[in-house]
């Protein structure tokens, strides 16, 4: 299972200060120091938090797998053209959303999906579609040509008793249907260290994409160092 971490968050608190650290690129080095399959960066087209500039060094010092996600928009696809990454992942993209807030609408944007799948697959780049767990929704995904789809556990994460169990039972069958057709199958949304197991365990899934719970926990777990050294500073 591949662990694909998704470090705009260390960016998001860069941008609090518009300063230079925590540098996203430092964050991706530790993180594939930490056993990370491969690092996802979503470059959003207000460059809320990664930057240009970040997407270019990490293609550089990104070893394996460097996923950008991103809205299937002409300046995107230049910049994926450009800096080619292993793989995109194409993300519906709202301005005023705080973060992904939904799959793709594959079946309204079908032929705009496939066209830039094309080209995206014309450089050598793996291109997977960010969607709802839904049948319809994979058989579309299959008709655009795309490799993979990421199936978006945002409402499973979010669920609690049954109702969690019911989006859990969409996410297993959404990949299956996936895998039945050829495509492979990715999760991701709102995964952290109390609910990734159970989806973690589905049979056949490629991997996951995980950013918020793990620069959470990363800033939690890093307190303790961070306020010793700084009292060892000031410390006569
Ligand atoms: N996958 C996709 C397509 C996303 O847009 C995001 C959020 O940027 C993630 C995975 C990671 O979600 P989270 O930050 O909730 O782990």
């Amino acid at each position: 299972m591949i662990l694909g971490v998704n470090i705009d968050h260390v960016a998001t608190v860069r941008e609090a200060r518009k300063g230079m650290e925590p540098d996203p690129v430092m964050a991706a080095t530790l993180a594939v120091l930490g056993g990370a399959d491969g690092i996802t960066v979503h470059l959003r087209e207000d460059r809320r938090h990664i930057h240009d500039r970040d997407l270019k060094i990490l293609r550089e010092v990104v070893p394996f797998e460097l996923n950008l996600e991103m809205a299937a928009t002409k300046e995107m696809i230049g910049i994926a053209l450009r800096v080619k990454p292993d793989m995109v992942t194409l993300v519906p993209e709202k301005r005023e959303e705080l973060t992904t807030e939904g799959g793709l609408d594959v079946k309204w944007q079908k032929s705009k999906l496939k066209n830039a799948i094309k080209r995206i697959q014309g450089a050598g780049i793996l291109v997977s579609l960010f969607i709802d767990p839904s049948t319809d929704a994979i058989a579309v995904s299959k008709e655009t040509c795309a490799d993979m789809v990421e199936i978006h556990t945002g409402l499973y994460a979010n669920a609690k008793g049954n109702k969690q169990q019911k989006e859990l039972i969409k996410v297993v069958r959404s990949v299956k249907d996936a895998l039945s057709l050829g495509l492979g199958a990715n999760a991701g949304h709102g995964l952290n260290y109390f609910n990734v197991k159970s989806v973690a365990g589905i049979e056949g899934l490629r991997g996951l994409y995980i950013g918020h719970s793990i620069v959470s926990r990363a800033v939690l777990v890093g307190m303790e160092r961070a306020v010793r050294e700084m009292k060892e500073l000031i410390s006569g």
